[in-house]
C-alpha cells in the first residue's frame, strides 16, 4: 500500500532560519564583517557593487530596516544577535553606500 506524504512545512520561522553565533572582532570594519558573515549568501562586496549578488529592495533602503534585519533575520536569513548595534549600523551604512541604484 502506498503512502502519500503531505507537503512538509516549516512550522516555525526559528526552525527555518535559526540564528548565527557569528561574532566579529571589536575592531573589524564593516567590509570585514560583511565578507565574513554575509558574503556567503549575499555575494562578495565587489559583486554587491555590480548588483548581482545582493539587492536591497527600494522600500527597504534605510539604515533602520537593515539594522533590524541583521538582528532579527528573516525567512531564510539567520539572526545575528552577536553582531553589536555599532557593527549593525556600520554594516547598514556600508550596504547603502554600495547599493547600485537602477
Ligand atoms: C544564510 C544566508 C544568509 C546570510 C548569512 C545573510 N543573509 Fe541576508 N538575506 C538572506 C535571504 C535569503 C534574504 C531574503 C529573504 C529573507 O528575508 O530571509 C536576506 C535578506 C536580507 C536583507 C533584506 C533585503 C530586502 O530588500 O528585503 C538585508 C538588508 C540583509 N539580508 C542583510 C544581511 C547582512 C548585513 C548579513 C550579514 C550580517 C546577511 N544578510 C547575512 C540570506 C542571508
Amino acid at each position: 500500500m502506498k503512502r502519500i506524504f503531505g507537503l512538509f512545512f516549516c512550522t516555525t520561522l526559528a526552525a527555518c532560519a535559526g540564528s548565527s553565533g557569528y561574532q566579529p572582532a571589536l575592531d573589524a570594519s564593516a567590509k570585514v564583517v560583511f565578507d565574513q558573515a554575509c558574503a556567503s549568501c549575499h555575494g562578495s562586496s565587489k559583486k554587491l557593487e555590480a548588483g548581482t549578488g545582493f539587492q536591497i529592495a527600494a522600500e527597504h533602503q534605510s539604515a533602520a530596516f537593515i539594522v533590524a534585519k541583521i538582528a532579527k533575520g528573516g525567512m531564510t536569513m539567520p539572526a545575528f544577535s552577536n553582531i553589536s548595534e555599532a557593527h549593525r549600523t556600520a554594516l547598514a551604512d556600508y550596504l547603502l553606500a554600495h547599493q547600485s541604484h537602477h
